[in-house]
């Protein structure tokens, strides 16, 4: 890891050095179990998937006949996500979270390792977003990822800051323990949904 150039993760170029050399501890290969049993007890959602990564989620969901959008602003993620999605490659965009507009109204963001690839300090300004994109009723659903180590990415939450991170605009409706978690966040991650008030 010593060797890589790009230290900054809120940069595009800090993302595509690690993709372009595979270098991706944070993937999970697949499609999370959680995820699943979520979509097979939901009707489909109009779904963002921000910082999709590999977006290995995204053809699931479209498979299904979900609504769903992947976007990451690392032309190489990008690339790997579209080539991953097969039929469902222009359902995955080059585009900045912060950024990028909805088509239609969103009823789901799915979280996946991408609030802990953001700096701590940058955590109130995804939260305002994750707020501004979704309606009252809207969910939040995934992956956090709790834990205190000062270096990262990952960088960990603890429950109480994600608590006041959310509380303002969100209510907690399902909070489990997941299995199958890859190394990075194993043991350290559960699954959440939260619901936009
Ligand atoms: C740790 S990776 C997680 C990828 C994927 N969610 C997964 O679980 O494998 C974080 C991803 O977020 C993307 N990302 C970071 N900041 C972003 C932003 N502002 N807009 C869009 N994508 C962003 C990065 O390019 C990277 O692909």
């Amino acid at each position: 890891m010593a060797d890589f150039l790009q230290r900054d993760p809120q940069l595009p170029a800090f993302w595509d050095e690690r993709f372009e050399r595979s270098f991706t501890p944070w993937d999970q290969g697949g499609v999370p179990q959680a995820l699943r049993g979520f979509a097979a007890a939901s009707a489909p959602l109009v779904t963002l998937i921000p910082g999709c990564g590999s977006a290995y989620e995204l053809a699931f969901l479209a498979e299904q006949g979900w609504d769903a959008t992947a976007i990451d602003f690392s032309p190489a993620a990008v690339a790997l996500g579209k080539t991953l999605a097969g039929p469902h490659a222009e359902r995955v965009n080059q585009a900045d979270f912060f950024l990028w507009q909805p088509a239609r109204p969103l009823q789901l963001i799915y979280e996946r390792a991408f609030l802990c690839a953001m700096p701590r300090a940058m955590w109130p300004q995804v939260a305002a977003r994750w707020a501004e994109l979704l309606a009252p009723g809207a969910l939040l659903a995934g992956y956090f990822f709790f834990d205190d180590a000062p270096k990262g990415p990952p960088f960990g939450i603890s429950r109480a800051q994600l608590d006041a991170l959310l509380a303002a605009d969100f209510s907690c409706i399902a909070d489990a323990a997941v299995s199958g978690s890859i190394p990075v966040f194993a043991g350290k991650e559960r699954w959440m949904v939260w619901r936009r008030l």
